[in-house]
């Protein structure tokens, strides 16, 4: 059965590969969706895809995970901001000096190049990765690529050659550090224009980093290559359902007639082998005591 119905995606995707003499582009909700990404990258067929729903119950405790330095990052200086669309999502560019990211148990320094930011058109959708099949309603993403390489381009077809740090964010009351990024976005008006913000701390637009899920995957667009090292933290980002719906405008902004700004999440793909790990013992998974036996000598 699955069998037949892979034959006939294939066969409809080459149909549709001549019927518009063009190659069928990927997409969220037109061009070739993210179930059949896989007929035009294979890698996205993998064993080891991202994003994942983590079950909290399944986590395994690494007490040689470390915490992240991220000092370099909160000095950053003269970080340039930049939207491109990739694809079917925002990037927003980062440039600077000294975005750099160790510890955290990642094998060497990693470079900050980009911000992809995920996002539904309801509170309850968004996120790429679920805790316990609970969506949020944003997702971001810092990826960075190791230091070996110059940048995210030349790294992501190499294991452990990317990075990145996520963030789960929900809706909660307005959260003022969002301000300066989310004005400077609009000031950038067109797709490949830039922004200097000469005071900007990536860093302040996070909550405590000391608590993170650990695991390694994709890519979660095409070519979906399984390079990535992944970091969700614990603790959540709260904007205001204000500040949400101007990332929302943004989409609708800077892609005119993309639907596919709206809703741009692939759904959580097959952990397979794989274990996710934390560094933090999972409290909500501690079952309830057995009666305690005392020996009476
Ligand atoms: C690199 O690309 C090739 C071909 O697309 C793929 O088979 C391979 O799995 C990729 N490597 C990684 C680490 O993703």
């Amino acid at each position: 059965m699955k069998f037949t119905a892979a034959v006939t995606s294939v066969f409809f995707l080459i149909g549709s590969y001549f019927a518009n003499g063009a190659v069928p582009e990927w997409g969220y909700h037109h061009g070739v969706d993210p179930k059949h990404w896989k007929y035009l990258f294979p890698t996205c067929g993998g064993m080891q895809q991202s994003p994942i729903d983590i079950k909290t119950s399944k986590v395994q405790t690494d007490i040689t995970l470390e915490h992240f330095d991220l000092s370099k990052l909160s000095t950053a200086k003269n970080v340039e901001l930049g939207i491109q669309k990739d694809g079917q999502t925002v990037q927003v560019g980062l440039k600077g000096q000294g975005l750099e990211v160790s510890g955290g148990g990642l094998p060497g320094t990693y470079v900050v190049e980009q911000l992809n930011l995920h996002w539904g058109s309801k509170n309850t959708r968004g996120s790429e990765h679920e805790i316990n099949e609970k969506h949020f309603s944003m997702e971001m993403q810092v990826v960075m690529h190791t230091d070996i390489f110059p940048s995210v381009n030349d790294a992501m077809n190499c294991t452990n050659g990317l990075a990145v740090l996520s963030f789960l964010v929900d809706i909660g009351p307005h959260n003022h550090k969002f301000d300066e990024i989310i004005n400077h976005l609009y000031s950038i008006e067109h797709i490949g224009g830039h922004a200097q913000l000469n005071s900007f701390s990536l860093t302040s637009l996070f909550p405590s980093t000391d608590y993170f899920y650990r695991y390694y995957g994709s890519l979660t667009t095409p070519p979906c290559f399984e390079s990535v090292i992944w970091t969700i933290f614990k603790e959540q980002i709260y904007i205001s359902e204000f500040q949400l719906n101007q990332f929302r405008q943004l989409g609708r902004a800077h892609f005119i007639g993309t639907g596919d700004l709206i809703n741009n999440y692939r759904f959580p793909q097959p952990l397979n082998h794989r274990v996710v790990t934390s560094n933090f013992i999972q409290t909500n998974t501690i079952k309830t005591p057995k009666p305690l036996r005392v020996k009476i000598s």
